[in-house]
């Protein structure tokens, strides 16, 4: 227990995550897309969308497991055509974000599933980058962007992926690895993440959603990635969580998705507070917040509401959120810093 977290009443401690600055490493922003700006985009780029109302679409939001939510979360991705379409996108996600104190947001998008339909690799970053670049002015919100290859697709094709991005390499942190998971282990794109990192770029990779602990070592050990995206099966592994905790190999978890996606059916037996209790370097995230009913604050607030977490687990969510985004140690000071003012004076 840290001295500085005082108690905190129960009624209290919702206020208190949502006004804490966190950081946000685990957002689709195409798991951003509201329903209203699917039929939004759908409209200005004259397409039919096979559902009659925004309350219809929503209403098709009942997953089973992961592939249930992306075939549709592929076909809601299908409406972005346009520069203006990622941009509009982003800076909605920006605005929320801010709203909900994050400072700092590390965004993945899919380029993979939008150069499939056409649409060229300059439309979706140079749509994005430039909502990155606005969201610092507009919102204060400092951002960077990641780029995901597709694991159902093959190496080959992330290979082609990554040449049709090195022309604006400056507009891009790092990659990862996103998409169904089980049957799709991490080492079958070794190689494409071994030129990613000679190139220089920051490697992350989604492992342990679904698929089973042997995917959280062979993103480690294999693919060299700095941060594991879920990584939530790690805790059926106690040689894992021992290399976890002692490596502080970041996990960013993201609870309301794995209650949608039935990985954890009901909220109150997440593990994130194991995790926490275990010494690992989880924090909160979103995932897919327009498909998984609600965005960070939402996933602090039913998680802490439905396992009990307490203040000294906010205060450490909110300090793993910086220690693991890819800023420099500078603004990590800067940023906990700001998060530990908060926590002395809020009583
Ligand atoms: N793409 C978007 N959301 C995802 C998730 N939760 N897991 C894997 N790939 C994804
Ligand atoms: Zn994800």
């Amino acid at each position: 227990m840290n001295a500085l977290v005082k108690p905190i009443a129960a009624d209290r401690l919702p206020e208190l995550l949502r006004r804490m600055p966190k950081a946000e490493l685990h957002i689709h922003i195409e798991g951003s897309l509201e329903p209203e700006l699917i039929f939004a985009l759908a409209q200005r780029n004259a397409m039919a969308i096979p559902y009659p109302t925004v309350e219809d679409l929503r209403k098709a939001y009942a997953f089973t497991n992961l592939q249930s939510f992306l075939d549709i979360y592929y076909a809601g991705a299908s409406v972005l055509i346009k520069e203006q379409d990622f941009y509009d996108m982003a800076h909605a996600y920006f605005a929320r974000a801010a709203a909900d104190h994050v400072v700092r947001a590390e965004i993945f998008f899919d380029p993979q599933t939008h150069t499939a339909r056409g649409v060229a690799m300059d439309t979706v970053i140079n749509g994005l980058h430039r909502a990155c670049v606005d969201a610092k002015a507009e919102f204060g919100v400092d951002a960077a962007l990641i780029l995901c290859f597709l694991r159902h697709l093959s190496e080959e094709e992330a290979f082609e992926t990554l040449e049709q991005a090195l022309p604006y390499r400056d507009k891009f942190i790092g990659v990862g690895l996103d998409s169904s998971e089980l049957g799709h282990p991490p080492e079958k794109f070794a190689k494409v993440f071994q030129r990613c990192k000679q190139l220089g770029f920051r490697l992350v990779a989604h492992a342990g959603e679904e698929g089973p602990p042997a995917y959280v070592w062979s993103a480690l050990d294999v693919l060299k990635v700095e941060r594991i995206d879920h990584g939530v099966q790690s805790s059926k592994d106690a040689l894992l969580m021992q290399r976890l905790a002692k490596d502080r190999t970041p996990l960013t978890v993201c609870p309301l998705s794995n209650q949608k996606l039935c990985v954890y059916p009901n909220l109150a037996d997440h593990n994130l507070g194991q995790l926490l209790d275990a010494g690992l370097c989880a924090m909160v995230n979103s995932d897919d917040p327009a498909y998984f009913g609600g965005y960070i604050n939402d996933n602090f607030t039913q998680t802490f509401a439905a396992t009990g977490l307490n203040a000294q687990h906010a205060y450490q969510l909110a300090r793993n959120s910086f220690e693991a985004s890819f800023i420099s140690a500078e603004q990590k000071r800067r940023h906990t810093d700001h998060v530990s003012e908060l926590f002395e004076t809020f009583y």
